[in-house]
């Protein structure tokens, strides 16, 4: 079973809504998924209502007790693809695994996912965060 990761800077926001959305669509339950913070500003606090809010409009379920989490070397390890949501978020994975673990480092979609926290606009996120999703889960289970 491969294992994904997604990575954004807080992992309340992006992140975890591209987990989620990932799960939804993986009916088969073909991938481990999971998801983590480049920071850790928002440790152990749960995932954002603005993306809460999306899951329910779209009846995707989720884990209601999901909390910010850093990725910690360990998970270079563990995971197969980390993939960071934006263009900063990559070049920190980059950073953190020190060219140990580049070639399990990509970019969710070309020009990244804008993020929310500032935008406000959960909706641009859903649609792109949908969209990539979609695009991965075929990639990664045409492999
Ligand atoms: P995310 O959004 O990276 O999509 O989870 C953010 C969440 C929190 C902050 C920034 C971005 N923050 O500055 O605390």
């Amino acid at each position: 079973m491969k294992k994904v990761c997604f990575v954004c800077l807080g992992n309340i926001c992006r992140s975890p809504m591209a987990e989620f959305v990932m799960k939804h669509l993986d009916k088969k339950q073909e991938l481990w998924v999971e998801s983590r913070a480049t920071s850790t500003w928002e440790h152990g606090n749960p995932i954002h209502l603005g993306t809460q809010k999306i899951f329910q409009k779209y009846a995707i379920a989720y884990d209601k007790g999901k909390v910010s989490q850093s990725i910690s070397q360990s998970d270079f390890g563990t995971f197969d693809l980390i993939i960071g949501m934006d263009e900063q978020n990559v070049r920190d994975l980059r950073m953190f695994s020190n060219g140990r673990y580049d070639d399990k480092i990509a970019l969710f979609c070309d020009g990244g996912v804008p993020d929310p926290w500032y935008t406000g606009d959960f909706e641009e996120t859903y649609h792109l965060v949908t969209t990539g999703c979609a695009q991965w889960l075929n990639k990664i289970l045409g492999e």
